[in-house]
């Protein structure tokens, strides 16, 4: 089998590679991303394999159908950039929903720690020999409350490491997991009260329509004074205008962007020597306590061996059993069509 791999990045070749010659998938790799514009380079493969920034949207995958491509593989969990209404019926799309959710929220805390305790300026200022603590005071995470809205597997594994630190814990989502409130520790709350009694609040919910701009003025009005906001979920989970407001108020005390709405435009290419023209992504850049990360939180060599080998066996499952779990469905859908029943 033949797939045309969009997006690529030599960190992803060799475990492609890899997994790609144990299962004879030959994988054509593309640095371009997919889009209307680059759909026709999918010309003679049997499919595409994507990750966050390509387009799968109607036109996409109308052309793909035409084309005689059979299957869409996202390298990601994330699918809000492939149009399922549209794909039902006409393309497998397939889906790796985890690769470690340890790397994800590891990076969280990662950005949470080096904002609270200024490791960010540490760094610049003892390379220049300024061991200056002027501006360096941070706060205990002990006895802190963080709210996190979303608590799947990034979520718990989140909500863990946080407890370890001797945090409170106030949830939110709109599956509640039946094991996680323990009535103490961990309770689950509504939105209201989460914004509303956090010190610390962490995305891992998924881009929907009820998600979308779920950080956003109103939200940021009802937070406490200094609330610190961590994305790692989906850029467009925070009203980027807004968090740069709040950020002015000095209501918002600092921000972790590993994510950002318009992220496709600029994350994972080196613009060093370009203007940017994103006034919003520069303004939050230029702010002492904002840290960005251009979606790197699942980039460990753990996860990028279960990306590529759950991947290939996703390819596999579909071209073997004309079926398989990782299967993505459109719930709009027919019922009686699912084959996975892992309707979304
Ligand atoms: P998951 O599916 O295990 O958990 C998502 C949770 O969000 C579930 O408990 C679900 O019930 C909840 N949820 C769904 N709709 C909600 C709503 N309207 N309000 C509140 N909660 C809602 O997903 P997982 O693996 O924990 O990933 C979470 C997100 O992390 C993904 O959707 C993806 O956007 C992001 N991600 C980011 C990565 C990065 O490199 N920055 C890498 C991998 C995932």
């Amino acid at each position: 089998m033949k797939f045309a791999f969009f997006d690529t990045k030599p960190y992803d070749k060799p475990s492609f590679d890899r997994f790609g010659k144990e299962k004879d998938i030959e994988f054509k790799y593309f640095e371009t991303k997919l889009n209307e514009d680059t759909v026709e380079l999918a010309n003679g493969y049997d499919g595409v394999c994507v990750f966050v920034n390509d387009t799968v949207n109607a036109k996409v995958i109308d052309r793909l159908c035409e084309m005689g491509v059979k299957t869409v593989a996202l390298r990601c969990a994330g699918f809000n950039n492939v149009d399922m209404k549209h794909a039902f019926g006409k393309i497998h799309v397939l889906r790796v929903p985890a690769y470690s959710p340890y790397a994800v929220a590891e990076h969280a805390i990662a950005m949470l720690l080096t904002s609270v305790r200024r490791i960010h300026k540490a760094y610049i200022r003892t390379r220049d020999f300024n061991f200056s603590l002027s501006g360096m005071t941070g706060f205990d995470l002990h006895g802190k409350t963080v709210g996190v809205i979303g608590t799947g597997r990034i979520g718990r594994v989140f909500i863990d490491i946080c407890r370890g630190f001797g945090m409170k814990v106030l949830a939110y989502d709109k599956y509640p997991a039946k094991d996680l409130d323990n009535g103490d520790t961990v309770r689950y709350v509504s939105t209201d009260e989460l914004f509303e009694k956090s010190d610390i609040i962490s995305l891992h919910c998924p881009l929907t329509d009820d998600t979308y701009h779920i950080i956003d003025e109103a939200s940021l009005n009802k937070c406490k004074k200094g609330v610190v906001i961590i994305n790692t979920s989906r850029g467009a989970l925070v009203d980027a205008e807004a968090l740069l407001m709040k950020i002015k108020e000095r209501k918002v005390g600092a921000a972790c962007l590993d994510v950002y709405e318009e992220e496709s435009d600029f994350f994972f290419e080196d613009y060093s020597g370009h203007i940017m023209d994103d006034d919003v992504l520069a303004r939050l850049i230029s702010m002492p306590n904002v840290i960005v990360s251009s979606h790197q939180a699942f980039l460990t060599e753990e996860a990028l061996l279960n990306i590529a080998e759950t991947t290939v066996n996703n390819i596999i499952d579909i071209a073997t059993r004309g079926e398989c779990p990782n299967e993505l469905c459109y719930r709009g859908g027919n019922a009686e069509d699912c084959k996975t029943g892992k309707c979304f």
